[in-house]
């Protein structure tokens, strides 16, 4: 063996199921932290895939393609919520090191044992209804739910979701029992009260085996169409004491369920001030994006970081207020390529820190973010303002302000 691999082989393989953006991100980390990231992801053209050399073609609902990800790694770690409960639990038989493990990812996966399990530990969270098992009965569950709330609730697929997909933001009777009554036989919903809310925040923090924990500033996050748009970091006018009571409800959490890796608590801050959890994600998370350019240490090493269960990074903002903006696909690609709109951005805004995913651009899909790190003295209205102009200049080859660059 060359000196290479001897020294190589004393250094981690961290598997993380799933070769999305989040994967991609996280093995960026891995490469400065000399670390291999192996992913298992469905095609060589996933967003991780195109960038690990060590990637695993498979499924995450196949247990046989989970083992052989799993394979010599040090510990297995994920992307998204997909894989099968029985699935972790195997791996776990088999001695893999599954973080965070089975026990606590079963509410990241499943919003009503979440909400089940956290009004049980006295959380905070909406009045909702299990609307699971037999069609008729749920049907009557419904009709009770709904005519106790006016019908001002929101349906919402149990497992699967994902922004905003899987979730009915509801009004009236009718348009209720329409998406009741047309969902598959595989979707199971439960139904919650809506929440009159200020806005929606995110509690960001991340957990060690050894138990050590360590919590990012409180970020808001602004949602279109049901997805994160924006989020301003840290969430600009938030009382100290309501910020830091957030921290100590997801760190307590954590603590709770037996969560290790990263951690996001999202919240709504309701028209009277109070918080109400909303759920969960146990792995790095849109609303920790900013800590890439903005914080001492990323989400994504301190996600690496916690599952390896090494001492954690300091989570402490480098400069002033940050807003990351996520660029969607537009309506209608533009012509100009992605290539040609990243030179015209950092001709304009060379502070501006661009992360693209390599993916295809659709409507509404997320294709990457632009970071601004406002300085110390800067207004984070006007930080706001220049990252929602790249990232809409980036989606759309259109400046938002009407810019044009002269003499070209
Ligand atoms: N109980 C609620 N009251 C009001 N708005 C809600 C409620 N639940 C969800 N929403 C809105 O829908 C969005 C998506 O819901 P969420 O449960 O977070 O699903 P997803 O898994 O798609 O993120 C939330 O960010 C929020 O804007
Ligand atoms: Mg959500």
């Amino acid at each position: 063996m060359d000196d290479v691999h001897r020294s190589l082989m004393t250094m981690p393989v961290v598997t993380m199921i799933g070769g999305g953006q989040l994967a991609r991100m996280t093995h960026q980390s891995a490469i400065a932290l000399g670390q291999c990231l192996r992913v298992l992801a469905a095609s060589e053209t996933d967003p991780a895939a195109q960038v690990s050399a060590d990637t695993v073609i498979g499924s995450h609902d196949s247990l046989e393609d989970l083992r052989r990800a799993a394979q010599g790694a040090n510990v297995v770690t994920f992307d998204h919520e997909g894989v099968p409960l029985e699935h972790l639990e195997a791996l776990e038989a088999d001695g893999v090191a599954v973080r965070p493990p089975s026990e606590a990812l079963r509410f990241a996966q499943d919003k009503l044992a979440m909400r089940t399990r956290l009004r049980g530990l006295g959380l905070p969270v909406p009045d909702f209804a299990d609307l699971s098992g037999d069609r008729v009965a749920a049907r009557e569950a419904l009709l009770g739910f709904g005519g106790r709330h006016g019908w001002n609730i929101v349906l919402k697929a149990v497992r699967g979701g994902y922004d905003g997909r899987g979730v009915w933001l509801l009004d009236d009777e009718a348009a209720a029992l329409a998406v009741f009554d047309g969902i598959d036989d595989e979707t199971v919903l439960m139904a919650e009260a809506k929440v009159a809310m200020r806005r929606e925040l995110s509690a960001l923090i991340a957990r060690s085996p050894f138990g050590q924990g360590a919590a990012w500033p409180v970020v808001e996050t602004i949602q279109r169409h049901g997805q994160c748009a924006v989020v301003l970091a840290p969430a600009p006018g938030l009382a100290p004491a309501v910020a830091e009571r957030a921290q100590q409800m997801a760190l307590r959490l954590a603590d709770e369920l037996g969560v290790v890796g990263v951690m996001a608590m999202e919240l709504f801050e309701t028209v009277d001030g109070a918080l109400v959890v909303n759920e969960l994600a146990m792995r790095p998370h849109n609303s920790g994006h900013w800590t890439m350019d903005g914080a001492v240490t990323s989400q994504f090493e301190q996600h690496l970081r916690a599952v390896l269960d090494y001492p954690l990074g300091a989570t402490d903002p480098v400069a002033g207020p940050v807003v990351m903006a996520n660029v969607l696909g537009a309506p209608q690609p533009p012509q100009m390529s992605m290539d040609e709109r990243v030179h015209h951005l950092m001709a304009r805004m060379p502070e501006a820190k661009i992360h693209l995913y390599g993916k295809g651009e659709r409507p509404d899909r997320k294709i990457g973010h632009v970071n601004i790190v406002g300085a110390p003295d800067s207004s984070l209205e006007e930080v706001r303002e220049r990252a929602e102009r790249a990232a809409t200049w980036l989606s759309t080859a259109i400046w938002n302000d009407g810019w044009e660059a002269h003499g070209e």
